[in-house]
């Protein structure tokens, strides 16, 4: 381009339109700007429009519409959408277009590249019984479920039968039966003799995570692992009371399920797996190397009633018409089983959807609600009903921004999760890439995995900081269950307190330990971020859902058993929206406080009561982690009396107190992890390491504990430097916690 100055010769002519076209440009660039500008105020004018919290509670708890909820289950069971595939990313676009027509101010798809497993498109999986004499097959399983009732049940894209991430092999040996797979049955199998070398596994799935059997089994030398639902847990009326007349199992059912150890992608363990991520080499991955493989109860009778062997004990007996027995192998001792499993491990895309809904006042807090919207197969209880349910809420409240001219105080943050049922992959991919903001901005993770699983009662799990809004959220929602309102107890919370009483504190319902197993993992257990999970449930199992990831988690299953009219899904649906305003309205964030305080006590009590003497024998004290427990109740209980004094329209002021609170659950945070478990930070909320479904307060020092009361005196020394270290670290940031309440660096 020639400098102005040596365009003297040119034509005036020339430069006129460009000097013209510069300012017409100017213009118009103005123009855009004070309109975007006047609409941003607009809508910040409106936002102004104060709009009581018991006013915006009343409005979501009566306006949840059941039939969209129910119109929107139907659209995203029509299909398989497992993780990482194409049914996956037409679901991902078609919330996207949902949320958008909905107007959230900002929808993002958030790409991961991740390692997922599938079934070989081509080969199935199978068990076989073979004759060890000619290698021939006298009996093989199904490589699918049998369609039952609904139309996509017959779908001939659906995948072969298999357990995520479970190792390709083709072994060939005698079966042991582990009844629940758990730690104490491998060791009752050992007392008797039982030799596991080299052996294939039959357990049953339902006490402990399924990635946990697969482990112990591989640890004590087994070559192979074959899962199955018994009857006895999730068919109990016999089968003639099993789907589609019931939510019970059919015979047929083999639920699908992970068996990958650590949470997030394989290869790109505490770092997101964007572009630029370093992939570890596949052998390092925490993946059990043994072959698994779910069967159908109606399969594992065909193994479980040829076994020999002692008999099994009492309770190691099942619903199955013969007598359980341990093994190994077959009364027939030329049979043996063999477990044939071709399941692939492929790089693909996995996305989350995330919509947002800008808070007026305080635009960087987040509220963030979450689910995914990845199925084993049509998910329509596991995760659909959840994801259903959101949007409903969506659409409520941006239709309530439309009505009273409201914007929510705090920005509401909608995560539909990509690949959760691999193993909770890209909601803690999300976490790990978002850290940093979100410990400074989140306020609390609302995850609803299902809305449903049952009409019995809400159960519920959160952490101890939640515990207030949720009380307060269930006595406001109408009880949906007729009977029960007949019988006088018309809200959530009466039939909550009566089903699901909570034996320590009686009078209160149930509020269960946030464990592992859902999308809150990265959230509450890494960052620190207050979580809850909230559904419906049924009286039938401490053990779980009986249809839970067969291939009868259909459209027809919740439509016309589990919730005829979609009226629970529409409570828990008023419990989320009412629980997320709370949270996002109150000038001074709702925590309960004092209930953490209590939960921490009792958890003290718990460990002084059972290991204070084991404890004594060693020069371990256990003075400064009690007396960092009485000083974080003490502080506790003076912030709270102190909060009454701040000035509530002092912005600076309260901003101030809302921080000191919100890094309350930060406070916990450990970044080198417990004892021996970097993916876990938090010191007080851990699953425990032996089933990571169910949690227990103070898990790092509750485990060394216990491997210490598993471990002969003489070996013992190197896990109480554990504990003493561990010990350590908990009493510092107990009485951090305490700290961050105060205005004091010191
Ligand atoms: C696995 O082993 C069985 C028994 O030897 C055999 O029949 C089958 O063909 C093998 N499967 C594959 C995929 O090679
Ligand atoms: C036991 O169950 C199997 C499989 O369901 C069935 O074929 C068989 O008839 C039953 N046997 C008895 C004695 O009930
Ligand atoms: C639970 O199962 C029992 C039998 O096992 C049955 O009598 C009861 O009606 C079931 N309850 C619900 C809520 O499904
Ligand atoms: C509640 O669940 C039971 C099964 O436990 C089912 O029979 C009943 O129809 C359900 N109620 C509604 C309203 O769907
Ligand atoms: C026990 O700990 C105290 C205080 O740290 C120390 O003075 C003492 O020497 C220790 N005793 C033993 C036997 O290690
Ligand atoms: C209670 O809190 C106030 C305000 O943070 C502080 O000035 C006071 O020292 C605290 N009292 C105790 C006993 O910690």
């Amino acid at each position: 381009m020639p400098r102005s100055g040596a365009c003297d010769a040119c034509d005036l002519n020339r430069t006129i339109p460009l000097w013209r076209m510069l300012s017409f440009l100017l213009g118009i660039a103005l123009v855009v700007a004070v309109v975007t500008f006047s609409e941003r105020e607009k809508r910040f004018e409106e936002a102004k429009k104060v709009v009581p919290i018991q006013e915006l509670e009343e409005y979501i708890i009566n306006n949840i519409n059941p039939d969209n909820i129910r119109n929107y289950l139907r659209e995203m069971t029509r299909k398989p959408s497992l993780g990482g595939t194409e049914g996956e990313r037409e679901l991902a676009r078609w919330i996207e277009g949902h949320w958008k027509e909905q107007g959230l101010d900002e929808v993002h798809l958030v790409p991961y590249q991740v390692l997922l497993s599938y079934p070989s498109p081509d080969v199935p999986n199978l068990v076989r019984i073979v004759d060890s004499n000619d290698d021939r097959a006298i009996w093989v399983s199904a490589s699918k479920q049998k369609p039952l009732y609904a139309e996509e049940e017959d779908l001939p894209e659906l995948p072969f039968t298999f357990n995520g991430y479970a190792f390709p092999g083709n072994v060939t040996s005698d079966v042991v039966y582990a009844n629940y797979g758990r730690e104490q049955d491998f060791d009752f199998l050992e007392s008797k003799s039982v030799d596991l070398t080299g052996k294939i596994i039959i357990a049953r799935y339902g006490k402990i995570y399924r990635a946990n059997i697969a482990e112990m089994a591989e640890a004590r030398g087994a070559v192979g692992v074959v899962l199955f639902s018994d009857p006895i847990d999730y068919s109990p009326e016999g089968l003639d009371f099993v789907y589609p007349n019931s939510y019970f199992m059919p015979p047929s059912a083999a639920p699908f399920g992970t068996v990958k150890l650590v949470e997030g992608d394989p290869l790109t363990p505490f770092y997101p797996a964007t572009e630029s991520a370093f992939h570890i080499p596949e052998e390092e991955a925490r993946i059990p190397k043994v072959p698994v493989q779910p069967i159908s109860p109606e399969d594992a009778w065909q193994i479980l009633s040829r076994m020999e062997g002692e008999t099994a004990p009492s309770d190691w007996q099942g619903g199955l018409n013969f007598t359980y027995r341990l093994g190994p192998g077959f009364q027939q001792k030329n049979l043996k089983v063999n477990l044939d499993v071709n399941n692939e491990n492929t790089p693909t895309t996995t996305y989350n959807v995330i919509g947002i809904i800008k808070g007026s006042v305080e635009p960087d807090r987040y509220v963030l609600l979450g689910n995914h919207y990845d199925a084993w197969i049509f998910g329509s209880i596991d995760p659909h009903s959840g994801t259903a349910a959101m949007l409903e809420l969506s659409r409520l409240l941006m239709q309530l921004t439309k009505e009273k001219g409201w914007r929510p105080r705090r920005s509401l943050v909608f995560c539909a999760w990509g690949a959760e049922e691999h193993g909770i992959v890209a909601s803690l991919e999300w976490a790990e890439q978002f850290e940093k903001q979100l410990a400074s901005r989140a306020v609390a993770y609302l995850n609803v995995d299902m809305a449903i699983e049952g009409n019995y009662t809400l159960r519920t799990k959160s952490a101890p900081l939640l515990y207030d809004v949720i009380f307060e959220g269930t006595k406001k929602i109408p009880n949906p269950n007729p009977e029960e309102v007949a019988e006088g107890r018309t809200t959530v919370y009466d039939t909550w307190a009566l089903r699901r009483p909570d034996t320590v504190q009686p009078g209160l319902p149930l509020m269960q330990f946030i464990g592992s197993g859902s999308d809150y993992k990265g959230f509450q257990h890494n960052i620190g971020i207050p979580s809850m999970d909230v559904r419906y449930t049924h009286d039938n199992a401490t053990i779980g859902e009986p249809l839970y990831h067969t291939l009868y988690e259909t459209f027809a299953a919740v439509d016309e058993i589990y919730d005829r009219g979609f009226l629970y899904h529409k409570a828990v649906t008023a419990l989320w929206g009412d629980v997320a305003v709370v949270l996002s309205e109150s000038k001074i964030l709702p925590y309960s406080l004092g209930a953490y305080a209590d939960f921490i006590s009792r958890a003290l009590e718990g460990i002084i009561n059972t290991y204070e003497d084991l404890i004594a024998t060693r020069n371990i004290t256990l003075e400064f982690f009690t007396e960092a427990v009485a000083n974080f109740d003490k502080t506790v209980k003076n912030f709270t009396e102190e909060l009454k004094q701040v000035d509530m329209e002092n912005p600076l002021q309260v901003r101030k107190v809302n921080d000191q609170i919100m890094m309350v659950e930060r406070a916990f945070i450990d970044p080198r992890g417990l004892p021996g478990r970097p993916e876990y930070n938090h010191v007080v909320m851990a699953p425990s390491q032996k089933d990571a479904y169910s949690g227990t307060a103070f898990a790092g020092l509750k485990d060394t504990l216990v491997a210490i009361t598993e471990t002969s005196e003489d070996k013992r020394d190197g896990l109480w430097r554990t504990f003493a270290h561990h010990l350590a670290a908990v009493t510092h940031l107990l009485n951090t916690a305490a700290k961050v309440l105060t205005d004091d660096l010191w």
